[in-house]
């Protein structure tokens, strides 16, 4: 007999530093009474992930959306850009803020990432760029992609808001494309409560980048572009530097968490995991997503996601609905049926994965998931 969580087990839990740690951070803010505007822990905070990332071509934002919607305005892109309808809201939304058309395309079925062929399909005398998205922290088919987009002369900018730590090869996600953004949400695998981050190619847009997320401002007294306030300040930069400590700690503890999920849930009957990453990937385990098939599992994916609420085990149903069936969306352009999408919508659901999760936890959750697939197993055969 299973019983619920006492307490309930959400879909994330953002990772905290030792408060003491925070703590003495803060008191040097306390202390220069400096506490945005490009502020001394800010530098130090990029200065850091220019190191991390092996790249200069780096700038900081105080979120992911509008560090998306900077780039996009930043780059002058304009007309109809290919993007995914299987993503989190935000990466459209920050198309339609720079007046740009969306173009809808599918996915491809494994790691449920833009699929080239589709997007070569759907290219216009309009399109000027590629939004792509490492959904989950799954690498894009990069070669794939940057082959179309140099064919056709498009831009090719990677919403790696998930992908925080993934490598391929030797080489960080972020140096692929023309632009990545990263989102340091707090629901992220690393996180500065709130954050975005771009890294880009072209050394010089770096520049336009800064005067846009300070409203323009060259100086005192000249505004030179119509920026917006898109700065980080000095408590998200601090909470960053701390976090950023901690990373390869907290990739390692989730890797456990996957396997534990893989090696229990891959012979459950209607559950299909991701295929496993190819070896030259180094993933960073930020979310563990399973599709359900409702004829095998015998029970539908929303009926097993309220199943688990009962035993207080909350998962999400990310990515669903898709971004072209939301309201202010429908009316765009589609190419074509999306049917991996539509099918993946219908059938994803996120487990619970952080840090501090315990692999005692994670077995329950499995149990949980098996014992509902044999309750419906059996109470079919009644039938
Ligand atoms: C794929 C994707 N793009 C963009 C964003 C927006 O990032 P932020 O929340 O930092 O604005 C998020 C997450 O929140 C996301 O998951």
């Amino acid at each position: 007999m299973i019983k619920p969580f006492e307490k309930p087990i959400y879909v994330t839990k953002p990772f905290l530093p030792p408060f003491e740690e925070y703590c003495q951070g803060l008191s040097e803010i306390w202390e220069s009474r400096w506490l945005t505007n490009d502020g001394p822990i800010l530098r130090r905070f990029t200065k850091e992930l220019c190191n991390y990332f092996e790249t200069d071509n780096l700038c900081l934002f105080n979120n992911g959306t509008l560090a998306l919607q900077i780039a996009l305005q930043g780059m002058g892109i304009s007309g109809e850009v290919i993007t995914t309808p299987y993503t989190f809201v935000a990466t459209t939304h920050a198309l339609f803020w720079n007046k740009i058309r969306p173009i809808f395309v599918d996915i491809e079925p494994d790691y449920y990432t833009l699929d080239p062929e589709k997007v070569e399909a759907a290219i216009t005398p309009w399109t000027t760029a590629i939004l792509a998205v490492h959904v989950y922290g799954h690498p894009c088919k990069l070669n794939a992609l940057a082959d179309v987009a140099r064919r056709h002369n498009l831009k090719l900018i990677y919403d790696a808001a998930h992908a925080f730590g993934v490598k391929v090869g030797n080489t960080s996600i972020a140096h692929y494309g023309d632009l990545s953004m990263f989102s340091f949400h707090a629901t992220k695998l690393f996180h500065s409560i709130e954050g975005g981050m771009l890294t880009f190619k072209e050394a010089g847009i770096k520049g336009i980048f800064d005067y846009l997320k300070n409203f323009g401002f060259k100086n005192e007294v000249e505004v030179v572009m119509p920026g917006t306030n898109a700065k980080m300040n000095e408590m998200q930069a601090l909470m960053g530097i701390q976090v950023l400590k901690y990373l390869e700690e907290m990739i390692e503890k989730r890797s456990r968490i996957t396997e534990l999920y893989r090696e229990r849930l891959k012979e459950v009957p209607g559950i299909k995991l991701v295929p496993s990453l190819s070896p030259e990937v180094k993933y960073n385990y930020g979310y563990m997503p399973i599709e359900v098939d409702e004829k095998e599992f015998g029970m539908s994916r929303d009926a097993l996601y309220e199943e688990l609420k009962k035993w207080n085990v909350h998962t999400r149903r990310y990515f669903y609905p898709l971004i072209c069936d939301y309201p202010c969306y429908r009316s765009i352009s589609v190419n074509g049926t999306l049917p991996v999408a539509r099918r993946t919508a219908e059938r994803i659901m996120t487990l619970p994965i952080y840090d501090s999760l315990g692999l005692s936890d994670v077995g329950i959750i499995c149990d949980m998931i098996k014992s509902l697939q044999q309750r419906q197993g059996r109470s079919s055969i009644h039938r």
